[in-house]
């Protein structure tokens, strides 16, 4: 390690840990910040109850080599997420490829426990943090706690997360011998109100800095406020919409895409909640006024941009419209200015399956949350204000797959935003997404052209905070190709770019494959794009179009998979002689019954066993002919 690597820069985690004075430094890896939240619970957790200090740490900020070389008087803790096909967040990626290079690297002067999270309904279920964990245990790691691991796909994280957190504090008391004391708040943060600090000073909604592009980051494009174009509704039901957004990126020449990149789209919150909470916290009066946040000691990393305000921290940078953990409730308890609030707030908190209830018939964040329990303007402002900053979530992007093809559109990027206001499996009530929010907001900016399509008054100053993320997902190199296109709902929108590229493609008279797409959703009524879909099967005869509908009346039900066998003598001879590649995008748990079937009808057709079937698709998918963009 660098021996001048001194100060609050240093990457070596060794020479950190012995400057700040910490016990144990808790790495995480994270995208969507889940995994960067709870790490800095652990934090708080282990100052309040063993009197530990422990520093949270994003694992790209330390030279992976200074990992192996953490004193043995120290302990590490790994809090890490798995995406898409087992793949690490852009934070861990470095830390994971010099794993991978360096295998002989010793750990042996290393204690530690691992968490992961992940969703079980993808293939590669939380194999960053099993990755992690071998490599740990191959190079004479000592391995406290069996690995913990979080399972999205029944929305569990947080309760698998408590359960792990429990048995780690277990081994700190048993094992460890680390005396537990009654848990008391103890502040990291100070939060100063300060009318002299100069207004332009004030951070008032743009993009967290740390959140922006890594410096050498390939991954992602700075964030840059896109102006909205176009808005338009591509569905006129009730109960599911769908947003197109067209955002310029006129004034931004060096912000690039590819046609099959995502956009990450920073949302804010609406000034309905945002109101509940300034309510409840008796805020009122103050939320112009200019704050400065400071960490109490050094190495406490402030997540928001100071200095700001109370409004911008809740409208951009805090997210305060999701539902409240339950560890959260309970420590609330204690600042409760009346019994029947704290033994609720107690109570909730310490039951796992009261609180779970309450959860599903009550939209639960924490402005509702405190409001109903006492709706006294002001009720709470007992709570202390850095309590609030260190238990809500940094808002994070949503991210969308681009739906625009960079070759017909290099300068507007597209976007399909889909959002629903149907309650959620298991739960009586809906919560709406902050996207749903968008189109509240987006309307109220438009003067309206039709009733599904608005575009922008030319003066107009919507912008979108957002930056371009590289994704793996490409059309093969050489256009000739031919491919297979699966989607579900909302996932047609990075095919629509696909088939618009190809589409120019043949105008243009380069020599393009046969697309095939199939597309599902419930009824006709919630086709997506389809005039653009009709109109590109006019343009070019190469492009074919089958729809499923699952939910139609009077009619059997049809899932995108149900068509790709009907097709099955086409979809194998292009994929078996004409090297097809072959696309899915929308649920995983689609993408995993669309893979099934096409194995099913390969073996079938082929008279292959399961191994050469295996085989094969293995092959596929390393020679990147067969792609996956999916989600939970
Ligand atoms: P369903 O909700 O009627 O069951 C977009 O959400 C479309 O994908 C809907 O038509 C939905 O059908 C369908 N869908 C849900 N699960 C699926 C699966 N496992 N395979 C294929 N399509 C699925």
């Amino acid at each position: 390690a660098d021996a001048n690597a001194k100060g609050a820069d240093t990457r070596d985690i060794g020479v950190k840990l012995e400057e700040s004075k910490k016990d144990l430094v808790i790495f995480w890896g994270s995208q969507s910040g889940t995994a960067e939240g709870f790490a800095n619970r652990l934090v708080r957790d282990c100052r309040s109850r063993f009197g530990l200090d422990a520093l949270s740490a994003d694992l790209s900020d330390y030279d992976p080599e200074s990992i192996s070389n953490i004193p043995s008087t120290k302990l590490a803790i790994f809090i890490i997420s798995t995406y898409g096909e087992g793949d690490p967040s852009d934070n861990a990626t470095q830390f994971l490829s010099w794993l991978d290079t360096n295998k002989t690297v010793q750990f042996s002067k290393l204690s530690y426990a691992a968490f992961g999270l992940g969703n079980k309904k993808y293939k590669f279920y939380n194999k960053v943090v099993d990755v992690v964990v071998e490599a740990l245990d191959r190079s004479g790691a000592i391995s406290l706690l069996p690995v913990g691991k979080a399972d999205d796909s029944n929305g569990t994280t947080e309760e698998d997360f408590t359960g792990w957190k429990q048995s780690l504090f277990s081994l700190f008391r048993g094992t460890l011998g680390f005396v537990e004391r009654p848990a008391q708040y103890e502040p990291t943060l100070k939060v100063i109100e300060d009318t002299s600090l100069d207004i332009i000073d004030l951070h008032l909604g743009e993009p967290i800095k740390s959140k922006t592009a890594k410096k050498g980051s390939t991954q992602t494009s700075p964030i840059q406020p896109l102006p909205v174009k176009t808005a338009k509704k591509l569905l006129a039901t009730e109960e599911r919409n769908c947003l197109h957004l067209d955002l310029s990126l006129h004034d931004f020449p060096e912000l690039k895409y590819k046609t099959g990149d995502h956009l990450a789209v920073w949302p804010s919150n609406p000034s309905s909640e945002i109101n509940i909470l300034v309510s409840a916290l008796g805020l009122q009066l103050r939320t112009e006024t200019p704050l400065l946040i400071q960490g109490l000691e050094s190495g406490v990393k402030v997540k928001v941009p100071s200095p700001t305000t109370w409004q911008a921290l809740l409208q951009h940078y805090l997210e305060i419209s999701g539902p409240v953990p339950r560890e959260t409730v309970l420590s609330l308890a204690q600042f409760a200015l009346d019994e029947s609030s704290k033994a609720t707030l107690k109570q909730l908190g310490e039951d796992k399956d009261a609180y779970h209830t309450y959860c599903s018939m009550n939209h639960v964040t924490l402005g509702r949350l405190l409001t109903s329990l006492n709706p006294t303007p002001g009720a709470w402002s007992g709570i202390p204000l850095s309590f609030i900053l260190e238990s809500l979530p940094v808002l994070a992007p949503r991210y969308y797959s681009i739906s625009s093809s960079s070759i017909v559109s290099p300068k507007t990027v597209s976007i399909t935003v889909a959002t629903s206001s149907e309650p959620s499996p298991g739960h009586s009530i809906c919560v709406p997404g902050l996207t749903t929010s968008y189109l509240s907001s987006l309307e109220s900016h438009t003067r309206s052209i039709t009733s599904t399509e608005f575009t922008f008054p030319s003066d107009s100053q919507l912008t979108l905070y957002a930056q371009v993320r590289t994704s793996k997902f490409r059309l093969p190199t050489l256009p000739k190709h031919p491919i297979i296109l699966v989607a579900s709902g909302s996932g047609l929108a990075p095919f629509l770019g696909f088939l618009d590229e190809r589409a120019r493609l043949t105008s243009i008279g380069r020599e393009v494959g046969h697309s095939l797409l199939f597309f599902g959703c419930r009824s006709p009524l919630e086709y997506l794009y389809k005039s653009e879909l009709e109109a590109l099967q006019t343009s070019s005869q190469e492009i074919e179009v089958v729809s499923a509908f699952s939910r139609e009346a009077g009619k059997e039900k049809k899932y995108v998979q149900d068509r790709v066998e009907e097709k099955a003598e086409e979809v194998c001879r292009m994929l078996v002689e004409e090297n097809a590649y072959f696309y899915i995008c929308g649920s995983a748990s689609m993408a995993r019954d669309v893979k099934a079937r096409v194995e099913g009808m390969l073996g079938k057709k082929m008279g292959w066993g399961e191994q050469e079937v295996r085989e094969w698709s293995e092959g596929l998918r390393r020679g990147r002919r067969w792609q996956e963009d999916v989600w939970g």
